[in-house]
């Protein structure tokens, strides 16, 4: 069994017993999948010791979002954690990391005004806030993120860089499930012929990905038929500079990434590769 920390004093009483050993964080939810647990054998690679935290953190859910449903399974998770390698998991309940009083946020300001941090306004401030937190706490030497969540791993690469963290930001490839379709905590809600529709998201991005074409209209084009004959609801599709997130017109001689968002029923989904 890995050890469960609930507190910042328990987390502090850990770290100060490191003795120069290198400790990589895996900060995550929960319903723990392969691609999470890819972060964790990676970590442990790269480290001595891996910490992961398992905590639904409510900032960086929307009013109308789906916090309350959000699917959790603490004591499934520990094993996963342990399986993966973890030695210890900081699972804190919402008022200890938001306790009475609590008002200071983290704002990251660019790469959030587009995409995930245009369609979730408050989003970004919610997860620059409490990776700031997670790492100003542990100190690890390299904290480990998906690039599922590619817009997400550059708000944190800012962060780390623009506060002087000391902290090594390590971006890890999306793992799929064998036909394609990104792994995600939130597949799980997913209800029959849904789960065949969502594969449009992959099929999509994969399609502009082999074609023969540099133009951002053309490549969003050849996404957004692959959305409609799924009936998926585009919430956005774009073509981005990898670094800066800013829309790109062409991707000739380009570091460029496609990003896309959608509704399959009502559970939103996101995906983007390589250009
Ligand atoms: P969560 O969605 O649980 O994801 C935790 C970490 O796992 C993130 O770095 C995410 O990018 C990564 N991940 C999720 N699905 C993946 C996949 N299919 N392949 C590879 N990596 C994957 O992202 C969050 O939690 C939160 O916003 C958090 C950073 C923990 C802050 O609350």
């Amino acid at each position: 069994m890995s050890l469960i920390l609930k507190t910042p004093a328990e987390v502090r009483n850990f770290t100060k017993e490191l003795h120069g050993k290198r400790l990589a964080l895996v900060p995550t939810m929960g319903f723990l999948h392969d691609g999470h647990l890819s972060l964790m054998r990676e970590g442990a690679q790269r480290a001595d010791i891996v910490a992961a935290s398992i905590f639904v953190n409510p900032t960086q859910f929307g009013p109308n979002e789906d916090l309350a449903k959000y699917p959790r399974d603490l004591q499934g998770d520990v094993a996963k954690c342990k399986s993966a390698g973890v030695l210890f998991v900081y699972a804190p309940e919402p008022d200890t990391v938001y306790p009475k009083g609590y008002q200071t946020y983290v704002n990251v300001e660019n790469v959030t005004k587009g995409l995930d941090g245009a369609s979730r306004p408050g989003h970004f401030r919610g997860v620059a806030t409490v990776v700031t937190k997670l790492l100003a706490l542990f100190r690890p030497h390299l904290a480990l993120f998906g690039e599922k969540d590619y817009q997400q791993l550059q708000v944190i690469k800012a962060l780390a860089r623009d506060l002087e963290l000391d902290v090594e930001i390590i971006g890890m490839p999306t793992v799929r499930e064998s036909d394609g379709l990104a792994m995600s905590s939130r597949n799980s809600y997913l209800k029959g012929e849904e789960r065949q529709r969502a594969l449009a998201l992959f099929k999509g991005l994969n399609a502009a990905q082999s074609a023969n074409e540099t133009s951002a209209e053309k490549l969003k084009a050849i996404i957004r038929e692959h959305l409609s004959n799924a009936r998926i609801r585009e919430d956005y599709v774009e073509i981005v500079d990898a670094e800066t997130l800013e829309p790109l017109a062409d991707i000739a001689g380009r570091s460029a990434r496609a990003l896309v968002a959608g509704f399959v029923g009502t559970t939103r989904l996101i995906d983007n590769v390589a250009l």
